[in-house]
């Protein structure tokens, strides 16, 4: 079949930008070959959180003495939470058929290979032993867990001892010494279910600190609140070798080793552009990763990519914008992809929610910037539900324009209130502009307000 637009990958770059271009009234097509909805839905962000929300449940329940509350026999049953991710996926993936229904997308759930282009300008999709052909094409096919090329690692995978994010989300059995080596997004978020739920964790990461990109003195704070759970922290440590009972590690000259029955590598996601045929049009890549300019457009006439697989920003909600943009321009619509808004957020216990420059960053770039850190006790509901809150906010301000670049904060609900922030930092608002702006009394997110108004 002929179709105007052919979209290859469900994920959220590639099922948002259908549902978009159908509306629009592009005869689109979705191809995809595992689950519509994509790692997040099936394999990330979703089932993750639908974790988390129950330990988060647990703790409440075992820890609320402090607010003159008190349960007795609190039990969480891992194998019953699992179940109910099963449940909360299901229902969110029938909900986007039904949205991608509604757009009168075509939807194929099976492999598309990209094999040439034609004399008219359009180009091939084989799909089950059928060509179907586009004039226009946006490639939305992901990324995969990088499993390092460390000895021992694929071996302890087969195993079953080893894990991705993919098995660990599936795994009914609670582990009583999980590894997890990567102290990044999804480690820190595993690291913080499976110690709710009894496990013992230790957490090996390379550098020396956690949480990746996030603001130091947030991923300090996130340390020191796991710690006091109990969670294992071991930096600057370089693994060696995967065993299937243990991990292998090198710090300080010395060869240590910390004893696993799970093991969880998290230690980030590479593009997914092998076997999609790219180079059968000539698709550019750069480090494996397919090359995007500002309206989300390849190097290749009418063929667009967005999501994970441009190794941009590797996050669901830059996936969707990504896929707009490029509808977007498809349509005649000029619209430009900006990157400096786009929150981050490490759903643990306190939450930590970031968005714009961090104090490094802005250094890094020879911003003329100022800092405003303020403690989340300025926030009264935040006491009032916080009891020993040790929660932190910090505002980033570039001095010159004395508007507002980033904002950073270690405290729960930080991923709402975060949100705020980003539509500050979107619009380009100044520090006196924003201090127009009311707030609910009594919110966390007034922090924000109490903040802007330390700005010298
Ligand atoms: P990541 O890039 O966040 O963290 C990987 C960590 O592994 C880094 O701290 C790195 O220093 C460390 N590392 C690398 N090699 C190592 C080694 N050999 N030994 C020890 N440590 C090593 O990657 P992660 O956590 O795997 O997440 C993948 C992607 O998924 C990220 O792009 C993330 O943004 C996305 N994601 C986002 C979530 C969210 O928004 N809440 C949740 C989960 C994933």
């Amino acid at each position: 079949m002929n179709y105007d637009l052919i979209i290859l990958g469900g994920g959220p770059a590639g099922y948002n930008a259908a549902e978009r271009a159908g509306h629009a009234g592009l005869n689109t097509l979705l191809i995809e070959k595992r689950a519509v909805g994509g790692v997040c839905l099936n394999e990330g962000c979703i089932p993750s959180k639908t974790l988390l929300n129950s330990a988060k449940m647990y703790d409440h329940a075992r820890h609320s003495e402090k607010y003159g509350v008190t349960t007795e026999g609190a039990k969480i049953d891992h194998k019953a939470v699992i179940e109910r991710k099963g449940r909360v996926v299901n229902q969110l993936v029938s909900g986007i058929k039904a949205g991608l229904k509604a757009s009168k997308v075509t939807l194929i759930e099976a492999e598309g290979i990209i094999d040439g282009k034609n004399a008219d300008g359009s180009y091939n999709v084989k799909v089950s032993g059928e060509t179907h052909t586009a004039q226009r094409l946006l490639i939305c096919t992901g990324s995969y867990a990088f499993v390092p090329p460390i000895p021992g690692a694929k071996e302890a995978m087969a195993a079953g001892v080893a894990m991705t994010n993919r098995e660990i989300l599936d795994m009914t059995v609670v582990p009583s010494d999980l590894v997890i080596v990567g102290g990044g997004v999804i480690g820190m978020e595993m690291a913080s279910y499976f110690n709710s739920i009894g496990s013992k964790v230790t957490v090996v990461e390379m550098l020396d600190h956690i949480g990746g990109p996030t603001d130091i003195d947030l991923a300090k704070i996130l340390q020191k609140n796991y710690e006091k759970k109990g969670i294992n922290f071991v930096l600057g440590a370089k693994v060696t070798e995967v065993k299937t009972d243990s991990v292998v590690y090198e710090k300080d000259g010395k060869t240590e080793a910390v004893k696993a029955d799970k093991i969880l590598l998290s230690i980030g996601r590479r593009a997914s552009t092998q076997g999609v045929g790219l180079e059968s049009i000539g698709v550019q890549l750069e480090r494996g990763a397919v090359v995007t300019d500002r309206f989300m457009k390849t190097n290749v006439a009418n063929v667009y990519a967005a999501g994970d697989v441009n190794g941009k920003s590797m996050l669901a909600h830059t996936a969707y914008r990504e896929g707009e943009v490029a509808v977007n321009n498809m349509l005649g619509k000029k619209d430009v992809m900006r990157y400096n808004a786009i929150p981050a957020v490490i759903y643990t216990s306190p939450e930590v929610g970031s968005v714009g420059e961090t104090e490094a960053t802005a250094k890094e770039k020879g911003i003329d910037y100022s800092v405003v850190k303020v403690p989340m006790q300025y926030s009264g509901r935040y006491i009032a539900e916080n009891e020993g809150g040790d929660g932190i906010l910090k505002l980033v301000i570039d001095k010159k324009y004395n508007r507002l670049i980033g904002c950073h904060m270690i405290a729960n609900y930080a991923s709402e209130i975060i949100v705020s922030a980003v539509e500050m930092i979107e619009a380009q608002m100044r520090i006196d502009e924003i201090k127009e702006i009311v707030f609910p009394h009594p919110s966390v997110g007034e922090v924000i307000r109490e903040a802007i108004f330390q700005v010298k």
